[in-house]
């Protein structure tokens, strides 16, 4: 399904070499200061508005605290999500809330303005979700949170190259299956530097600037290797990106022309992710469909099971009626999707799909 590759030895040897040198291993040091001023760069943010964190789901976590989510609330969030959410806004004192989503699989401020009139109690958070590593416009948001008073933190984990900025944090994941990965880690951000300021502290046990813990947090700091693989997945990153866009392309041209089967809008085009999902027309052509690609010996993969509300963990959580994730995970199928798929790998797994699927229709 996935084969991540991070950056070789050779390309991190002289940021570890620093590291050496400097003998600096946590803490902010100044390979994680440079990583924080490269992504601020390219995010046309301050450097003030990044803040690296251990992984997106504890950035989740402390975006929900810094943004002043209400404990005891509700968080409203799609149910077609990763567990990751879920457990982060557990984590944040809140209880999750599940709405349904938009035929692209994101909860729209549309949605969200619905599920708030028929919650079950006060809402203290929202968190859309860019699923596959959508871009999510973050000012509809922004203006969301101004009309209601209500923090919105953007989990776009997957979504490296799509996420853009806004007053409200965005979490990404630099987990090794994503587009820019160091194993583990991720970052927050926002156009609001007291909020990054506030995220920091709350990663490093409440502290900033002195030792005093002003407030409740915990350690979800970035270490000085996990940010030398992170500079060098920058140095790298016009490749990397190349390389993987020159599969999507492969993946969408071979599928153009196969019935009831569509790709997300944009990707491979105007964005990326490591999440490769097609999604069928006919619920009932899924079952043939995977038949089909396990005879080729294609793995395939659910990313987002059945939704999260039917997750034993999460299945006494308030919900609306859900019927477009319901519809999204009888059809939507993770295919493999790695870096240097080749064009033959990728020829296989999308002849499979076209046989099937024009015997089907
Ligand atoms: C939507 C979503 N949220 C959160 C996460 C968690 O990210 P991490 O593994 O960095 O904690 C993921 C991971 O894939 C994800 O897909």
């Amino acid at each position: 399904m996935a084969k991540p590759r991070l950056p070789p030895l050779a390309a991190l040897a002289p940021y570890i070499e620093r590291i050496d040198r400097a003998r600096w291993y946590s803490n902010f040091g100044p390979l994680c200061d440079e990583f924080e001023a490269r992504l601020a760069a390219r995010f046309g943010l301050e450097s003030v508005g990044v803040c690296t964190i251990s992984n997106a789901t504890v950035g989740l976590h402390l975006a929900l605290k810094a943004a002043g989510a209400r404990e005891g609330a509700l968080c409203l969030l799609p149910s077609w999500t990763f567990s990751a959410s879920v457990h982060a806004a557990v984590e944040a004192g809140l209880i999750p809330f599940f709405a349904d989503v938009g035929a692209d699989g994101l909860l729209t401020p549309a949605i969200a303005h619905e599920a708030i009139r028929s919650a079950p109690g006060e809402i203290g958070a929202v968190m859309p979700v860019a699923v596959c590593g959508q871009p999510i416009d973050p000012l509809p948001w922004d203006q969301f949170s101004k009309e209601y008073g209500l923090p919105v933190v953007l989990d776009a984990a997957p979504g490296f190259d799509g996420a853009r900025p806004g007053q409200g944090p965005s979490v990404v994941s630099l987990h090794a299956t994503k587009v820019l990965g160091v194993g583990e880690g991720g970052f927050v951000m926002s156009s609001d530097p007291d909020l990054v300021a506030s995220v920091r502290r709350r990663a490093n046990f409440g502290f900033l600037g002195t030792r005093e813990a002003k407030v409740e947090a915990t350690n979800g700091k970035l270490s000085e290797y996990a940010a030398a693989l992170g500079l060098a997945g920058l140095d790298e990153w016009p490749d990397r990106r190349a390389a993987f866009q020159a599969v999507a392309l492969r993946y969408r041209e071979n599928l153009a022309d196969v019935p009831g089967a569509a790709l997300p809008e944009g990707w491979g085009q105007d964005w990326l992710s490591t999440t490769c999902v097609v999604r069928l027309e006919d619920p009932a052509a899924t079952m043939p469909v995977l038949d089909a690609l396990h005879a080729a010996s294609v793995e395939t993969r659910a990313w987002w099971g059945r939704g999260m509300h039917t997750h034993r963990a999460f299945a006494d959580y308030p919900r609306l009626a859900l019927p477009t994730t319901e519809r999204l995970a009888q059809t939507v199928l993770g295919l493999p999707f790695y870096i240097d798929m080749t064009p033959e790998e990728t020829d296989t797994v999308c002849s499979a799909l076209r046989e099937e699927l024009v015997r089907c229709s």
